[in-house]
């Protein structure tokens, strides 16, 4: 047991957690995920399994994203990457509703399931239902030679490399490089993207690592709001256009490893509920570093503000407007529009870690979590 251990604590390269570590890997997993499939010279997105299937893929009359989980909120993001850079239609389902639906799924149609495990009982059974209807099936997974990674007729691999902490980190950005990749290539080719959008937008994907080991920088910071909030009960997460995924991802982050409730939220749709919670006990988590719709994201901030809630906002680095209206900042670098959540999603892995562990929990096995959910 003791050679067990040492083997963990090998494994965990002087870090303290799986999870930390994970999330620390990012910048090299993601350039993991984008090598040879990015080339900033030709330029150039190359993707096997979607060049494989070109003609099916680019005619595809929509697409369904099909998931659970951490990689739902992947597959969310996805649906705002395909329907800005590709124009093709998209519907995101929680698998485990898709497979007992009579869904509409026709030829023409491509499923694309996502996955970390690749073993997901629930994905796999709506895949094999779409199956069955006769759409095809891409699969986004991390496990090499998983079910799903089998049973689709087409795929790509995110090359995260083996992710224990049970709370999803490496494997989310994996899998929003991965679908970025996917919409940027398939704008391009159906003529929906310019090409000086196409340069700027490979170039800006190559520089994400080196943006991620940046926004890492944020952690002492992190860990001091950490502090402020640990013995909170409640959580509110807020974002708007790509980073309304981003918010419910934070506040999935939260509540699956620190067992504070949390709810992410569209921050245009807090009126018609979640404001009715806020006072001085509610922290807010505003992600605001869109371009646009910034001045809704300030007056959101102005609301909770009035109800005397405590913001804690996400903002691109030197951002002054919000910066002086929250009680803390967090600054992340600047990018694309569509690339951001690449992005924003590091400050919240990194606060709903440090809070679980000033909390006192078990970050990498949090009860009642499972890391791949094989049963129903
Ligand atoms: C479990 C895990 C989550 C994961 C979800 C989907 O609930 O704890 O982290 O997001 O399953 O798993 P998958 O392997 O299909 O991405």
């Amino acid at each position: 047991q003791e050679f067990d251990m040492q083997v963990e604590e090998l494994e965990k390269g002087g870090y303290e957690h799986f999870m930390l570590k994970e999330i620390h890997q990012q910048p090299q997993t993601l350039a993991d995920c984008m090598r040879g499939r990015l080339s900033l010279e030709a330029p150039y997105v190359k993707l096997g399994g979607v060049d494989e299937y070109e003609k099916t893929i680019s005619n595809a009359k929509r697409f369904i994203i099909a998931a659970c989980g951490t990689s739902w909120h992947a597959g969310l993001i996805g649906e705002y990457l395909f329907e800005d850079l590709a124009r093709i239609p998209v519907e995101v389902e929680y698998a485990s509703e898709l497979r007992y639906r009579n869904p509409i799924i026709q030829e023409g149609d491509v499923v694309i399931a996502l996955s970390q495990s690749g073993e997901t009982a629930d994905t796999l059974a709506a895949l094999e239902l779409a199956k069955d209807k006769g759409a095809m099936l891409y699969g986004v997974v991390n496990a090499v030679g998983s079910s799903i990674a089998r049973l689709t007729d087409a795929g790509s691999y995110i090359h995260a490399g083996p992710e224990i902490g049970v709370a999803s980190t490496k494997a989310f950005t994996g899998q929003v490089a991965l679908l970025t990749m996917m919409a940027i290539s398939l704008g391009y080719k159906r003529g929906r993207i310019p090409n000086s959008y196409f340069h700027k937008l490979i170039s800006e994907l190559h520089n994400i690592p080196a943006k991620i080991e940046r926004a890492l920088r944020c952690e002492e910071q992190i860990k001091y709001i950490a502090k402020e909030i640990k013995d909170r009960q409640n959580a509110l997460y807020l974002g708007r256009g790509f980073n309304f995924p981003v918010a419910l991802e934070g506040a999935l982050k939260l509540k699956e490893i620190s067992y504070i409730h949390a709810e992410g939220y569209p921050a245009a749709e807090m009126k018609h509920g979640p404001i009715a919670l806020i006072d001085e006990e509610m922290p807010v988590i505003v992600i605001a570093t869109n371009r646009s719709a910034y001045d809704k994201v300030v007056s959101n901030i102005q609301e909770v503000k009035a109800r005397k809630g405590m913001v804690i906002a996400v903002v691109t680095e030197g951002e002054k407007t919000i910066s002086e209206m929250a009680d803390y900042t967090i600054e992340i670098p600047d990018t694309e529009e569509p690339l951001t959540p690449l992005l924003s999603v590091i400050p919240l892995q990194l606060l709903s870690y440090h809070i679980a562990v000033m909390r006192g929990c078990n970050v990498d096995q949090p009860r009642n979590l499972a890391k791949s959910v094989t049963v129903e």
